[in-house]
């Protein structure tokens, strides 16, 4: 589904593009080059690698760029690893993949609790290829992406930034989606201090398109949606959560 030019929505449960567990997975075409950012859960990745063929050659495909290591964003990394795609995970993500497996575990189990997952879905493990350190520039194509790190979701999580021929983009994974809603979760890795701390960093990008990993997209005034966010967190309420 083209969003905007040389952009695509090539994932989504919500949409109803692939399987009903998968993540907003977005296709950027470079032009001699193309990324996703994120890799869907897993469970029918042939869905999204289909909808990826209707818009490129699927051989165009260099890399994943995940947004951080939540399965619903990365549990068909391997299935993409397969056809030799290269994994980049953000550097703090990467080490939670090492270190800190079992708050990935218990993260992914209280999910499933809440019917984020199938019973019978298992989290796949991989191993980056690449690990991501923030405003390292990432170049796709004629395109220059900026990683830009930001907790409260999961620690080491990335939102990537582009700015197009005609637009500010700005990938938020599950940090802020429409209307200044956030990610807060019950379970390791989230926190409502981290999210205080670290929003201010979206303020100034003249984002256009808002485009989250789950809920509604925006490719128009996106910054009023991050604006509200922002807003929400210097109150001493606890956000709207997604
Ligand atoms: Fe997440």
């Amino acid at each position: 589904m083209k969003l905007l030019e040389n952009i695509y929505l090539v994932g989504s449960g919500e949409i109803g593009i692939s399987n009903k567990y998968d993540c907003h997975v977005y296709l950027i075409d470079g032009g001699d080059d193309a990324v996703l950012i994120d890799s869907g859960v897993g469970i029918d990745s042939n869905q999204i690698i289909n909808n990826i063929k209707e818009h490129i050659p699927y051989e165009k495909l260099s890399r994943i760029l995940l947004t951080h290591v939540h399965a619903d964003h990365c549990g068909g990394a391997v299935d993409f690893q397969k056809n030799g795609i290269k994994v980049l995970v953000p550097d703090e993500e990467a080490q939670l993949l090492t270190n800190a497996r079992g708050d990935i575990i218990e993260a992914f189990k209280l999910a499933q609790n809440a019917g984020a997952y199938p019973n019978d879905y298992n989290f796949k493990f991989f191993e980056p290829d690449n690990v991501i350190l923030e405003n390292e520039k990432i170049i796709v194509g004629k395109y220059e992406i900026t990683p830009i790190h930001l907790r409260g979701h999961s620690p080491g999580l990335f939102c990537y930034y582009l700015k197009s021929e005609s637009e500010n983009i700005l990938f938020t994974g599950d940090q802020v989606f429409i209307n200044g809603a956030i990610g807060l979760l019950n379970c390791p890795g989230s926190d409502l201090n981290e999210y205080r701390q670290d929003i201010g960093k979206l303020k100034d990008l003249s984002v256009d398109a808002l485009l989250p990993g789950h809920r509604l997209f925006v490719v128009k005034n996106g910054q009023q949606h991050i604006n509200q966010a922002i807003s929400n967190l210097s109150q001493v309420f606890v956000p709207a959560i997604f």
